[in-house]
């Protein structure tokens, strides 16, 4: 990579400047919700962030947020390499809000008690509020919480008084009024919390006083001329996928600057049925966006004959795409930018705050080696556009509504990079690929029919490569069986098998057994995620 490149992404100069909106942060101590914290201000329209325990006073004034929210944590306060804040955030005249771990921290650093409780307080609770509270003004006196802690706060800090208890917890919610000083030792960002959103309006909103700003209008409207700003009339170059990142983006860098986006899409076989056809006709005859189309099947193909293994699969098909990526892009070149649909989750989990604070390790195990367009390398020898780097999948869907992106790709289920290639257990072959692209097909336009396919996450085949006895038309065959995989839900982190109705499957099952050659036996997978994951390799 050449300097200007290196230069460029350290500073991140390729982000959409923020300083026009309100934001409120959130300070990260190894929660499991921050991200959650973080989507639920923003559906406040206020915009908020994700930031590293580590972050300092002088970067916060920076940044000069409207409000603090420190989220929970997996520690306890008092045990070793506890991840803590800057003291002297409690006197920016900033408001803060404590959830669960974020409360006793605050209490410990202001010079209140947190102790163990002898009883641990787990799921729902009952909240008695006091409805005067800023926080919960305007809300019932008993409600729902939902509550996950050991410790508790037991002694407060000068200045503080109880707002909320529950059964178990004489110090569910905290204030000091007069210095904006809020705790919560439930989690309101949770669904399971009743009000939760309306707490969270009351501090974003009344209490920090947030520009209600951040919507998707005004970020197309920004982010078309802050791109225009940056590449001015230079090339740009998008590799589509057919999902609805990249196709979002081309959209949206076309709206920018026009016939200098050059989009390219590699088919490398593994799409599914009529897919690759489709994405063509949309985009150069509905939109008249260009797509460079490069038939790379044949390459895909054989570089995995024999291969079973499912790392060594998805590995070989992200080092294929890069190479074909990289021989294309010079044919079509040159081009000065690349640009990705890198999302703000992807750039969170890179961040430093998921850094264990004992070992100094990533706490994020590796279990598949992810691989789509928006994950190429990036000492590839390009400047970076990333517009949603940013953003939450639900706000680029949006963005896509308003871009009239055609609903279609808009609702599309989540499809891996390597495509059907990981769902056939086994050896890659055409005649499998046929068989599955078939199945799967049948699947979605049973559930479509059901009127069932938006309300799952993702629904699929699964081809396995092994062969079982059956009967049809009096003739033994001896054919594969193919696993229906249907999930529910929130963001693909965990999972849940979807209830379909029996009639569905039955419909289902006697549709792939008849019409696709080759299957003679269908199963339905139970299994959630974790313990299971939702591909099968
Ligand atoms: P797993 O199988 O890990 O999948 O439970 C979680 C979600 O990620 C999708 N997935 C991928 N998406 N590139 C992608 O863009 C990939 O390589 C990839 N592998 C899995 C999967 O479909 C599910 O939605």
């Amino acid at each position: 990579m050449n300097t200007s490149n290196q230069q460029l992404l350290q500073t991140n100069k390729t982000d959409i400047n923020m300083d026009f909106y309100d934001s409120v942060i959130v300070i990260d101590f190894g929660s499991q919700y921050s991200e959650l914290i973080a989507r639920r201000v923003r559906e406040l329209n206020v915009y908020s962030e994700v930031v590293s325990y580590r972050t300092t006073t002088e970067q916060i004034k920076k940044i000069a947020p409207k409000g603090i929210i420190l989220s929970g944590g997996p520690n306890s306060v008092y045990a070793d390499f506890a991840p803590s804040c800057d003291p002297e955030i409690f006197n920016l005249e900033i408001p803060v809000l404590g959830v669960c771990y974020g409360m006793q921290l605050m209490t410990k650093m202001l010079g209140g008690k947190v102790v163990q409780a002898n009883k641990h307080e787990y799921g729902k609770s009952i909240l008695e509020i006091n409805p005067k509270d800023k926080l919960f003004l305007d809300l019932e006196s008993k409600f729902t919480s939902w509550m996950s802690h050991g410790d508790s706060v037991t002694e407060l800090p000068s200045g503080f008084s109880i707002s909320a208890k529950t059964m178990n917890t004489t110090c569910a919610a905290i204030s000091n009024r007069e210095k904006k000083l809020y705790g919560v030792q439930f989690h309101p960002e949770v669904i399971h919390t009743m009000n939760g959103q309306e707490i969270l309006r009351n501090f974003v909103i009344s209490i920090c006083g947030a520009n209600p700003s951040w919507t998707m209008d005004k970020f197309i409207e920004d982010s078309i001329s802050q791109v225009r700003a940056q590449v001015e009339n230079k090339r740009v170059l998008l590799a589509l996928s057919g999902g609805v990142d990249s196709s979002t983006l081309a959209f949206l860098l076309h709206k920018a600057i026009g016939e200098n986006l050059a989009c390219m899409f590699i088919d490398q076989g593994f799409m599914r049925k009529s897919e690759p056809e489709r994405l063509l006709t949309t985009f150069q005859n509905e939109f008249h966006i260009k797509v460079h189309y490069i038939n790379a099947k044949e390459r895909f193909i054989s570089s995995l004959k024999g291969i079973i293994d499912p790392e060594e699969k998805r590995k070989i098909i992200g080092r294929e795409f890069i190479r074909v990526f990289e021989e294309e892009s010079k044919k079509i070149g040159p081009f000065d930018y690349l640009a990705q649909g890198t999302l703000y989750p992807d750039v969170i989990e890179s961040a430093d705050s998921n850094v264990d604070p004992k070992t100094g390790e990533r706490v994020a195990v590796k279990i598949k080696s992810h691989h789509n367009v928006g994950g190429l390398p990036k000492d590839l020898q390009f400047k970076l556009v990333e517009p949603f780097r940013k953003l939450f999948k639900d706000e680029v869907r949006k963005i896509a509504k308003q871009l009239s992106v055609p609903k279609r790709i808009i609702e599309r289920h989540p499809f891996p990079g390597p495509g059907l290639a990981i769902r056939i257990i086994g050896e890659v072959t055409e005649e499998k690929l046929k068989i599955l692209r078939e199945a799967d097909s049948i699947i979605r336009d049973e559930l479509n029919k059901a009127g069932l396919y938006n309300s799952v996450w993702q629904v699929f085949g699964v081809l396995l490569s092994i062969q079982s006895v059956g009967v049809m038309g009096d003739k033994r065959t001896y054919s594969h069986p193919i696993v229906l995989r249907a999930v529910t839900s929130e963001d693909g982190m965990t999972a849940d098998w979807a209830k379909l109705p029996y009639e569905v499957l039955e419909k289902i099952s006697t549709r792939l057994v008849n019409e696709v050659t080759g299957i003679n036996r269908v199963v339905y997978d139970i299994t959630s995620k974790p313990p299971s994951t939702i591909e099968w390799e």
